[in-house]
């Protein structure tokens, strides 16, 4: 039986840390389903087929290999489309006990939900720092946002300031 497991998050966008979680996930599972999904409690600034095309080219430039889609997901739960997609596991990066606290609950009902486990995945600690928040606000203010994202997103960002 293959192992599938769904990387799912808001991706807005897509950092160097996200990347390192969905590298490392594709080293473990025999497939991954990178999902980006709305987030109604933040704010958005890129479209969610933004978020995915990001997200592709992303992985693409850095090589990473591995049985890896890339997708997105706005209706019901997330879930519903772990279970229709025959994926047990859910990978959460965690930075630090903010994010444990942020993340616990949700794991708690998503394996109450659907019997969906989730794995909190350590990034690299030179990523601990970095967020999508973060990147959203320095990029907002004009600031270089390069150290924190693939390539492909400094780009897109740079070009939408122009
Ligand atoms: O990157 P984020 O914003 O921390 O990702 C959070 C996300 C989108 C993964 C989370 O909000 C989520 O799982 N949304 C799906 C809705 C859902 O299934 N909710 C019920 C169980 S928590």
């Amino acid at each position: 039986m293959s192992r599938i497991a769904v990387v799912p998050g808001s991706f807005d966008p897509v950092t160097l840390g996200h990347l390192d979680v969905i590298e490392r996930s594709a080293r473990i599972f025999d497939q991954i389903h990178v999902l980006v999904v709305h987030n109604p409690g933040k704010t958005a600034l890129l479209p969610i087929s933004q978020r995915v095309s990001l997200i592709q080219e992303s992985i693409d430039e850095a090589g990473i290999k591995g049985d890896i889609l890339v997708t997105s997901w706005s209706v019901g739960l997330l879930v519903d489309y772990a279970t229709d997609v025959g994926a047990s596991v859910l990978v959460k990066g965690i930075r630090s006990q903010v994010d444990v606290a942020y993340e616990t609950p949700m794991a708690i009902v998503n394996r109450n939900l659907a019997g969906v486990e989730t794995i909190f995945m350590l990034p690299d600690p030179a990523h601990a720092h970095v967020s999508s928040s973060l990147v959203r606000q320095v990029a907002s203010l004009g600031g270089d946002v390069a150290p924190y994202v693939p390539k492909a997103v400094a780009n897109y960002l740079e070009k939408a300031r122009a």
